[in-house]
């Protein structure tokens, strides 16, 4: 009897990261996305959602439901990441399929509908932009919510330092009182994949790169929609590399052999208005004595997540 997939739900922004994660979603023949979810986040929320049905198209394996969510973040004005991921977020180099549709409905709806139409504790909500989508899902509908197994968040500085300030990184700092939400939610098991897991010997060097995108169009696409941000890298680091912030978040959830560390603190939001605005604060050293409420990934295994990546984007 053939081994039961496990159900997912993506939620995402999708720029360049999420693009590469989602292909390897869709490979994975362990898991089944039920729907795809799109906010504005690396780009606004139509770029977001051509985006992603353009991903779909280039894998060419299966082509799960895609559904639009928020446009605006809950309070805090957009401001993306159009320098990292293109205006475009695939890297401004005319990849985007422009004549795809995404599926009529409400995202938010759309989800609440799946945990309902799915036996509790057998989905997964993995999610790879701002948590908008899920915030406002919660407050629609927090019962259903309360059903998924899990959410595995791309998001937070992890037990390391931020990317868009000195503590906070982009997904939640782009909306930070939806991350607030989902934290004080009920959902059984709150993982965040932290912008540490994808950095040092998780990054692809240069050969990685070439190798995946001399091996196929999915690889070209999924290696050329992330020049700039290569680019960026060879001027920062003097070398081609690529840090995969989503794929990393996509390897945690659905290949958890690639998960070096991984633990249970006390964390809280910051959605004060000062210099630290939108970090996780994580309780590493347990001053708090309040319960741990969330589970953070800081570290991968290098040599087992790039095997996971080349698998599930068929490279080898
Ligand atoms: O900080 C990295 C995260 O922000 C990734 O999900 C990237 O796609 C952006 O959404
Ligand atoms: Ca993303």
């Amino acid at each position: 009897m053939s081994k039961t997939r496990q159900k997912i739900i993506i939620d995402t922004d999708c720029g360049s990261d999420d693009a590469m994660a989602i292909a390897m979603a869709l490979n994975d023949e362990d898991h089944e996305i039920l729907m795809i979810s799109t906010v504005t986040g690396n780009v606004r929320l139509h770029q977001a959602t051509l985006n992603a049905l353009t991903t779909l198209k280039v894998t060419d394996s299966y082509y799960p439901n895609v559904y639009e969510g928020a446009e605006e973040m809950l309070v805090r004005d957009w401001i993306g990441a159009q320098d990292v991921h293109g205006n475009d977020g695939l890297g401004d180099l005319d990849l985007v399929d422009c004549s795809l549709k995404p599926n009529e409905g409400n995202a938010i709806e759309n989800m609440l509908e799946a945990l309902k139409d799915n036996e509790e504790g057998t989905v997964d909500i993995i999610t790879l932009g701002p948590l908008t989508n899920i915030a406002l899902a919660i407050r629609l509908d927090p019962d259903a919510m309360n059903r998924a197994r899990r959410i595995v968040m791309m998001g937070s500085a992890g037990l390391g330092k931020g990317n868009v300030t000195p503590v906070a990184e982009f997904n939640i700092w782009q909306d930070p009182e939806s991350c607030k939400i989902v934290l004080e939610s009920g959902i059984r098991e709150k993982v965040f994949v932290g912008w540490d897991a994808c950095l040092d010997e998780a990054m692809l060097n240069s050969e990685e790169i070439d190798e995946i995108r001399n091996s196929s169009e999915l690889g070209r696409f999924c290696i050329d929609s992330n020049m700039i941000l290569i680019r960026m890298n060879e001027d920062r680091f003097g070398e081609q590399c690529l840090d995969m912030a989503d794929p990393a978040a996509m390897a945690a959830a659905l290949c958890p052999e690639c998960i070096e560390e991984c633990d249970e603190y006390y964390c809280e939001v910051d959605i004060s208005k000062g210099p630290s605005y939108g970090a996780l604060l994580v309780d590493s050293y347990r001053f708090s004595g309040k319960k741990p409420n969330a589970y953070i990934v800081s570290k991968l295994k290098p040599d087992i997540f790039k095997q996971y990546v080349f698998k599930t984007l068929k490279v080898r």
